[in-house]
């Protein structure tokens, strides 16, 4: 096999190995896809300013989430069904990124319980919540605490499925072998498609709890001791709200842009939701209690390069993670991450940035920016 140098080409394998139903599960977006393209083209409009002559002998990319010690910000985000992209599914992820010395965010969706994926070793985990319904919600909290997993995170973005027409076109079905482990149970007569949705969609807009507010993520709160970050913040409005409630720790996401379509790409709201932050550390107590990162078209170190110049205190990445696995299974996982990882290397030694602490908001030029505004 030709030999992969950047994420984007797991990519190109992955679309001619995988089954189209499945491979347009994992690349697919919500109706036009305006926002999946977005999420790239907004980082391509980001300019680096590199500074030159500056000692870049020894780099240190190690950063710390939550008070953990990881090798470099780039972390694995929660995503679906990593069996359909390889038989291993999470537990090759979850062995790829505990090597890699980074987090992996486990989705509620998995094809794995969460005590298989903590038993393939040490490494560190979140688990990912979606509240299907409060009591099944609360015991899953439980089994991740019970099983070492670090923290939770909540997604708030999805009170249903976005409609993603390439299932409905497909009418996605899971082959006999892959279900959801965790949620098993929830929609069984949807193991078939039914018209005119994909299965997948009729479960999770059929069974989720829609009714979910703020006061229901505070209740959530005081029921774990772990700490709490909400992911698919877009408005400094939310993250206030957020700040108020005190997390821990706030994911700025558009799912993917699997969500709502035309909604902007991350990397554009990143510096509204980060300033936001950033105001916290004068009026508030809560100052630098409530980190900020951000997921959604991350394929470069450049990207990830850009997104911590603009206030981020790390990133996931999604796709990319799957099309490693489904082609090199843990090895491809792994490859992935030292990949983006290397890149990011790459970058910060060009543009004279030697240690994480280095990089700032002068690092980068964003469109809105005249170039004389920075001298
Ligand atoms: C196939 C797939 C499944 C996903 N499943 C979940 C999920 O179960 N829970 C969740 O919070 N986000 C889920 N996401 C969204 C990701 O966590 C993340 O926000 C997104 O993939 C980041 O964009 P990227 O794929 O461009 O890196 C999923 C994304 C994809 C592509």
């Amino acid at each position: 096999m030709a030999r992969v140098v950047n994420v984007d080409e797991y990519e190109d394998l992955a679309r001619v190995k995988m089954p189209k139903m499945y491979y347009d599960f994992y690349a697919g977006g919500a109706e036009d896809k305006w926002t999946l393209r977005e999420n790239r083209s907004a980082f391509s409009r980001i300019r680096i300013r590199p500074q030159v002559l500056v000692d870049v002998s020894h780099t240190d990319l190690t950063t710390s989430v939550l008070g953990l010690k990881i090798a470099c910000p780039i972390m694995v985000a929660p995503t679906a069904l990593h069996k359909l992209a390889h038989p291993e599914g999470e537990l090759a992820t979850a062995r790829a990124t505990a090597a890699a010395n980074t987090v992996m965010v486990v989705s509620t969706s998995s094809s794995h319980t969460i005590e298989e994926i903590a038993d393939t070793g040490p490494g560190i985990r979140f688990f990912q919540l979606y509240i299907f319904n409060k009591v099944r919600a609360m015991e899953l909290v439980a089994r991740a605490e019970k099983a070492g997993y670090k923290a939770i995170v909540l997604t708030v973005d999805t009170p249903i499925l976005g409609r993603r027409e390439d299932d409905l076109r497909n009418r996605l079905v899971l082959p006999p072998d892959v279900s959801m482990k965790l949620i098993d149970g929830i929609g069984e007569q949807h193991s078939q498609p039914t018209e005119p949705g994909s299965s997948l969609a009729a479960v999770a807009s059929e069974y989720k709890d829609k009714s979910i507010t703020w006061k229901d993520v505070q209740a959530f709160m005081k029921l774990t001791k772990l700490p709490f970050l909400l992911k698919g913040i877009l408005t400094k409005e939310d993250a206030l709200k957020a700040i108020d409630i005190c997390v821990d720790g706030i994911i700025v996401s558009n799912h993917g842009g699997r969500q709502l379509d035309h909604v902007p790409a991350t990397i554009s709201v990143l510096e509204e939701v980060a300033i936001t932050r950033n105001s916290c550390y004068v009026v508030a107590a809560a100052a630098g209690r409530c980190p900020v990162f951000v997921d959604g078209g991350i394929r470069r170190g450049t990207d990830v390069f850009k997104a911590l110049a603009l206030g981020a205190s790390g990133v996931f990445v999604g796709r990319p993670v799957l099309f490693g696995l489904a082609i090199d299974g843990e090895q491809g996982v792994k490859k992935v991450l030292d990949m983006l990882k290397d890149e990011l290397r790459t970058t910060m030694v060009i543009a004279g940035c030697p240690t994480l602490a280095h990089i700032n908001r002068s690092s980068v030029q964003t469109p809105e920016e005249k170039p004389s505004s920075k001298l």
